[in-house]
């Protein structure tokens, strides 16, 4: 009976105790809240303000887990990253009942089905296409589907490792990005295109600019293919890369020729290049010394800057041309960029494509320029649609990533990627296995690669690249759709 009372006497001393401390917490929280002068709703409403900023962040897991409908999350819904999850597991990717897609939303493509689908048997591979037929060291890309850039400080150890693999086993190229060659890029034997940002991390001198030694030895190493000078990219034209201070570790910072721990940004240009001239200049010098291919990526925002450039290729030979260019679009993905940019500077592919396409044929160099889309086209029929609009070739960055597990948490420029893609962060890395996620990178590029071909034979042609803008048309605002070829007349071959 004694001992009872005891335990019950006990229990409320715990009970009074641990109310106590709680009340004192909250009168503690009160008091800094209502004399902190930085926080109006704190200020405002001591303690239960607070709930405020809880509820914003945990609104985002809510709204994506629970309450987001298939097709209405961007920048990737759910719809299209679970193409990409399913493709990139080898399990089924075929859906029933019908579509979720609403096929009346203006700028929705649709492919044109022709009454005698291409047989099986009548289906070809898509072959390899020659890049840089001047340079010393031609390239034979052997898949139209490559992985976007990507440095190697945005992205982990991890993910470059899988990255790397999984591409040989794809037969697929991997960019490096801006941020230079590390061995991670290396190890999983793929071929590589060594992206040259506006700081040149890789093949700088002291003094930041570009060094021919350094581009010398790049140009000796077997894996590295093409070399791709970076004007812009979609996410932030006229910005140039910023590596948050926390991801700038030790190893990264010797592979940049940088410090450690400070923030890496680079020159939002060139500071050399100022005109056709000099961009040619570059392009020219930088394939003389390396011996390899040179294209040059950007996205296209003012246009006519690319007849001055058509125009001084044909005044001093054809050999002098950009072996490729990759279009970039202006939705395009980053590990961090100013939001201003990011959402409203620079042409989205679907427009910016066939004009480019167009000038190169007006300027009769459609044949010696290889085209290069990017932005957004992790799907098969986004990354058809580039096609018809006569891209060679198919890049992604975030089509990879969610290869490699990416849930779309929006934290790349934080250190915190909760699947350990882009942060340096050991603990979060550990998940990310680099032996089994490049089997997912190698399923995610055959299977997107298959899949363009199935509409490919939908359409009646044999192969991916033998699609057309007849082959596409595109709702208009009143419901109807116009072939692609009316809304841009093909003004020569599209490829
Ligand atoms: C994490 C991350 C890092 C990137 N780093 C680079 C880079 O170093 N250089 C570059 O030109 N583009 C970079 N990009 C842009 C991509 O290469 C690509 O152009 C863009 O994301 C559009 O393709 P996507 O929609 O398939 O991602 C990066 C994108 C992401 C998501």
């Amino acid at each position: 009976m004694n001992s009872a009372f005891n335990l019950v006497q006990t229990l409320s001393s715990i009970f009074v105790f641990v109310v106590g401390a709680i009340l004192l917490v909250i009168a503690v929280i009160f008091v800094i809240d209502i004399t902190q002068t930085t926080h109006t709703v704190r200020r405002n409403f001591p303690v239960i303000g607070r709930f405020r900023y809880l509820f914003e962040r945990i609104g985002e897991f809510l709204r994506q887990y629970f309450y987001a409908q298939d097709r209405e999350e961007l920048p990737f819904n759910r719809a299209q990253r679970s193409w990409v999850y399913r493709a990139s597991k080898g399990i089924d990717s075929t859906v029933a009942f019908g579509s979720t897609l609403s096929l009346t939303p203006p700028g929705t493509p649709i492919f044109v089905n022709c009454p005698y689908p291409t047989l099986e048997k009548d289906s070809a591979p898509s072959e390899p296409m020659l890049i840089g037929p001047y340079a010393r060291k031609p390239y034979e890309a052997k898949s139209f589907v490559n992985v976007s850039a990507m440095s190697y400080g945005a992205l982990s150890k991890p993910a470059v490792r899988a990255l790397s693999r999984g591409s040989r086993m794809a037969g697929n190229w991997l960019n490096t990005g801006e941020g230079g060659i590390s061995p991670w890029h290396l190890e999983g034997g793929c071929d590589l295109v060594y992206q040259i940002g506006t700081a040149k991390y890789g093949a700088r001198d002291k003094d930041g600019m570009l060094c021919d030694d350094r581009l010398r030895e790049i140009g000796e190493i077997e894996q590295v293919k093409m070399i791709e000078l970076k004007l812009s990219q979609g996410a932030k034209p006229g910005k140039g890369g910023i590596l948050p201070a926390e991801k700038v570790t030790e190893e990264i910072a010797a592979i940049r020729g940088i410090p450690v721990g400070e923030a890496s940004i680079s020159p939002n240009r060139h500071p050399e290049i100022n005109s056709a001239n000099d961009l040619l200049d570059m392009i020219n010098r930088i394939r003389d010394v390396s011996g390899l291919p040179v294209g040059f990526k950007a996205v296209i925002g003012a246009y006519s800057w690319l007849d001055d450039l058509f125009e001084e290729i044909k005044r001093r030979g054809i050999e002098s041309a950009p072996d490729f260019i990759t279009v970039d679009s202006g939705d395009g993905g980053t590990g961090a960029a100013p939001m201003s940019l990011i959402d409203n500077v620079g042409l989205t592919i679907k427009e910016s494509l066939p004009l480019v396409v167009d000038m190169l044929n007006t300027h009769g160099l459609r044949e010696r320029i290889r085209v290069v889309a990017s932005g957004k086209l992790i799907n098969p029929s986004e990354a058809a649609a580039a096609l018809c609009m006569g891209a060679d070739f198919i890049n992604t960055a975030r089509g990879f990533m969610f290869a490699l597990g990416c849930i779309q948490a929006l934290q790349c420029n934080k250190n915190t990627c909760p699947t350990g893609i882009t942060t340096h962060n050991k603990r979060l890395q550990r998940g990310l296995v680099p032996e089994n996620k490049a089997e997912r990178v190698k399923r995610f590029s055959e299977s997107l690669r298959k899949e363009i071909g199935i509409i490919a034979h939908s359409c009646g042609v044999a192969e991916p690249r033998g699609l057309r803008r007849y082959h596409c048309r595109i709702v208009q605002e009143d419901g109807r759709s116009i072939p692609l070829n009316e809304l841009y007349p093909d003004i020569g071959t599209t490829r």
